[in-house]
């Protein structure tokens, strides 16, 4: 990706619920990046490639069962419509491999990515076979709709694009990015709150000791929880 050629990671979200976005992704150092164009965000809605009166975009499962399933003829012509062949095309499902923070970087290496989110009890298959859509979980739960999902994934993928992130964030020390390591705790002023006292290597001065008792903090604390990846 290089921001001298004015390159965007372009992101296209196609969602029943349009109105949802940006949501999170418009403030902060992400919102600040979408306005400074280092990513692009386009939002389609499906309903509105729908052709009855009544806008419907899912219909009964065929064999039978619960819930409606998302008719692959509207989000066909809803995928059509974005003539776009470069962006890695994912499908947010719990029924996907579940994200951790390689597949993130991989992620953000892309051109773009086109999102597909869910709703419903799910997605006809063929659409998501024929689109080559990459079925993607945020976790072995389940939540109402894909729109929730896009949200992590997105802030997970666009603060690691080049220039997102400002100077008083760092991408080398923080929580899996490091030798799967989780992150160190963290301590401000004041220095006694309630009496209970920051650690006192912290204002030592000393830059060997902190960074030895940060390092051994950063081993306990990944041994002691246990790490769902
Ligand atoms: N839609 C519903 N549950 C989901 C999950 N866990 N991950 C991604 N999309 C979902």
């Amino acid at each position: 990706m290089d921001i001298a050629n004015n390159f965007k990671y372009d992101v296209k979200i196609l969602s029943i619920f349009p109105e949802v976005f940006p949501g999170p992704l418009g403030v902060s150092l992400i919102g600040s990046a979408l306005k400074k164009k280092i990513w692009n965000l386009d939002i389609i809605n499906i309903r509105d490639f729908a052709k009855d009166k009544h806008k419907s975009v899912d219909d009964t499962p065929y064999g039978g069962g619960a819930g409606m399933i998302m008719k692959p003829d509207i989000i066909g012509l809803a995928i059509d419509s974005l003539k776009d062949n470069r962006s890695k095309r994912i499908c947010l499902t719990p029924r996907g491999k579940v994200l951790n923070q390689d597949k993130v970087k991989e992620l953000s290496t892309e051109h773009g990515l086109i999102l597909l989110c869910g709703r419903y009890e799910g997605i006809d298959q063929r659409v998501i076979d024929f689109y080559d859509f990459e079925e993607v979980s945020i976790g072995n739960y389940v939540i109402s709709g894909g729109e929730s999902a896009t949200f992590v994934l997105l802030e997970s993928v666009l603060r690691l694009l080049p220039g997102v992130l400002g100077g008083n964030e760092t991408l080398n020390e923080e929580s899996f990015s490091d030798k799967d390591l989780l992150e160190y705790p963290q301590y401000t002023k004041p220095r006694n709150w309630n009496g209970i006292y920051v650690p006192e290597v912290l204002t030592s001065g000393n830059h060997n000791e902190i960074k030895n008792w940060r390092d051994k903090q950063r081993i306990e604390i990944t041994k002691s929880r246990k790490l769902d990846t």
